[in-house]
């Protein structure tokens, strides 16, 4: 409870002498001051002191100074004042401890105590100053209290740390093991690529070699056709006839086949090279005429091969590609229509570019089948009963890229089919 201050005593000439001095000390000193004999009995008590205790000096006066004290520590207390009379020295009292006082209305208040003594005629006195220490106390609990509060977070903070460390280093962990998997995995997947590829390569090269072990026993027995039926002369069956002509028909077909085999595995093998050249425009014209009569044998009756040439300028390209391109393509075109109908060739340059078109009224193409027709062996489903490998397109893809060149195409199932390349036609290159 705080003291209130108390109105200042004044002091004139007159009465100005050490004893005035002394009491205006005793009374006006801001902290409590008790004055005890030898026998603990109160014998002096100031004006704060009464404030602090709540007792009018008259009633503490002659009662043991146990009196301003809980009744828990009277004993102890009788027993350390009997110590301090027999060796009196100045100090502060309860050392290490909380020492604590009691009202006259029996509550408590912390307090700090420290000791003096004098003696008169051989009699010591004490001297206890007292002082009020209830707000220092409660600033100290408070902070006590907050510093327990730090330490609680900081032991939180500190947990949350290290459970955050120990879940980075699990995650790190999955990481390391899952990077390495994927390491593991990428190793496998290379070795099988590379089986793969060998794989791929030995098959390709089988094919190839075959192939070309197959053309000279496919010339012979071409040759010995020719050769036999010229030996029979006029006078042959006509059922002997019809089988040679069979068998030139069968080993055409295979020579087809051979021939996609080989282009397909030179390819492959990167020794495809273009060779450019300039063509003036009437040879051009004249190169696909002769191109499309090589076709007439294989034409079925009523079949027709239309070319309409709007060339009128020089062509920049390779001639040979060229070449392979249509034929691949037109030989398409009379292979999936039926007698009796023209295939169209049209053939313009125009804005530095050169366009054929090879326009059928055959069976057609699926919308489905048409996503497929440039990968390797691909063929419709309206295609099964016709000869063929599914490697042209394939190959004349290949071609177009070699030249720059793109490819498309405009068809419906049993509604013909237009594919048109074009090619780059600048002079300059
Ligand atoms: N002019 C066409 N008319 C209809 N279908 C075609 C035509 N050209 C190509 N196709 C379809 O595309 C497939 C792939 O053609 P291609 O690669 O030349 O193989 P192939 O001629 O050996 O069958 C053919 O099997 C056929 O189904
Ligand atoms: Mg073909």
């Amino acid at each position: 409870m705080p003291v209130q201050p108390r109105k200042f005593m004044e002091i004139t000439d007159t009465n100005y002498n050490n004893a005035h001095q002394f009491q205006a000390l005793f009374n006006y000193a801001t902290i409590g001051i008790v004055v005890t004999n030898h026998t603990g009995e109160i014998i002096n008590f100031n004006s704060y002191a009464e404030s602090q205790f709540g007792y009018p000096k008259a009633e503490v006066i002659g009662k043991t100074v146990e009196v301003l004290l809980p009744a828990a520590v009277h004993k102890t207390h009788v027993n350390h004042r009997e110590q301090y009379y027999r060796d009196p020295a100045p100090r502060s009292m309860g050392h290490g401890r909380d020492l604590y006082a009691q009202k006259k209305d029996g509550s408590t208040f912390p307090v700090e105590v420290s000791l003096s003594h004098y003696a008169v005629n051989n009699q010591i006195f004490v001297i206890a100053f007292v002082i009020d220490i209830t707000v220092r106390k409660s600033h100290e609990s408070m902070m006590l209290e907050q510093t327990r509060e730090l330490e609680r977070v900081s032991t939180e903070v500190k947990k949350l740390n290290a459970d955050l460390e120990q879940k980075v280093a699990d995650r790190t962990k999955m990481l390391r093991e899952a990077l390495t998997e994927l390491e593991h995995s990428k190793e496998e997947l290379s070795v099988a690529l590379d089986t793969e590829k060998e794989l791929s390569e030995l098959k390709s090269r089988f094919v190839t070699m075959a192939s070309h072990e197959f053309r000279t026993p496919l010339s012979t027995i071409l040759s010995s056709t020719y050769l036999l039926e010229k030996y029979l002369g006029d006078d042959q069956n006509p059922k002997t006839e019809k089988h040679l002509q069979r068998i030139r028909g069968a080993v055409a077909g295979m020579k087809n086949i051979l021939e996609d085999f080989l282009s397909l595995g030179k390819l492959e093998e990167g020794l495809v090279q273009t060779r450019m050249e300039h063509i003036p425009a009437g040879t051009l014209e004249k190169m696909l005429t002769e191109l499309l009569q090589e076709f007439e044998p294989m034409l079925l009756p009523g079949q027709k091969l239309q070319l309409i040439s709007k060339v009128d300028c020089a062509v920049y390209t390779d001639v040979q590609l060229l070449r392979n391109i249509l034929i691949n393509l037109v030989s398409n075109a009379i292979k999936f229509s039926p007698s009796q109908v023209p295939i169209i060739i049209t053939a313009s340059t125009s804005d530095n570019v050169l366009e054929i078109s090879v326009q059928d009224q055959g069976i057609g193409i699926s919308v489905d089948d048409q996503q497929h027709l440039f990968e390797r062996f691909f063929r419709a489903k309206n295609a099964a009963n016709i000869q063929g490998t599914g490697l042209g397109l394939h190959i004349i893809s290949r071609y177009l890229d070699l030249l720059k060149g793109t490819i498309r195409l405009k068809s419906a199932l049993n509604q013909g089919s237009t594919f048109t390349i074009t090619l780059p036609n600048n002079q300059m290159q």
